[in-house]
């Protein structure tokens, strides 16, 4: 079993996989343990999986682990200690989450949207995941303020 080092929300973690193209999303949820980033479509389509890979916007669903050595790797748990990022702060003030599932990957979109010195509405237009609940316009304007 192939071991690689991963650095995750500022942490390096030894890691042992089977395969060295297992989807970085399987390897920080059932390997290192942290849950925040979900498993929606698997296909790269609904972005409940998206974290940060070197600053860019990743879908972990599709992002083999061995591509993710030697990159900064966060994910929801490593945006703040606290839920002071910008981005957690205009949710809680808009009351975005329904029932939460996509919203981890809904941050750390806008987090490296935000990263890339993007504001507003054009973060607005980049983020296209899914939300089965619909949350659509409270995220339109939970961004405005970014
Ligand atoms: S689970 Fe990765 S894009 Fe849907
Ligand atoms: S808040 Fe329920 S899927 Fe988005």
């Amino acid at each position: 079993m192939p071991t690689y080092t991963l650095n995750v929300n500022g942490k390096d973690h030894a890691v042992n996989v089977s395969s060295a193209s297992m989807p970085l999303l399987w390897v920080l949820r059932d390997v290192i343990g942290l849950t925040g980033t979900k498993y929606g479509c698997g296909i790269e389509v609904c972005g409940a999986c998206t974290v940060l890979v070197s600053g860019q916007p990743e879908k972990a669903c599709k992002f083999d682990v061995s591509s993710a050595v030697g990159k900064p790797i966060t994910t929801i748990e490593g945006l703040s200690p606290d839920r002071s990022h910008p981005a957690q702060k205009a949710w809680i003030a808009n009351q975005v989450p329904q029932c939460g599932y996509c919203q981890s990957g809904m941050l750390m979109k806008v987090a490296g949207a935000m990263q890339a010195g993007h504001h507003g509405a054009e973060i607005a237009s980049e983020v296209n995941n899914l939300c089965v609940c619909g949350t659509y316009q409270r995220i339109k304007q939970a961004v405005a303020g970014l």
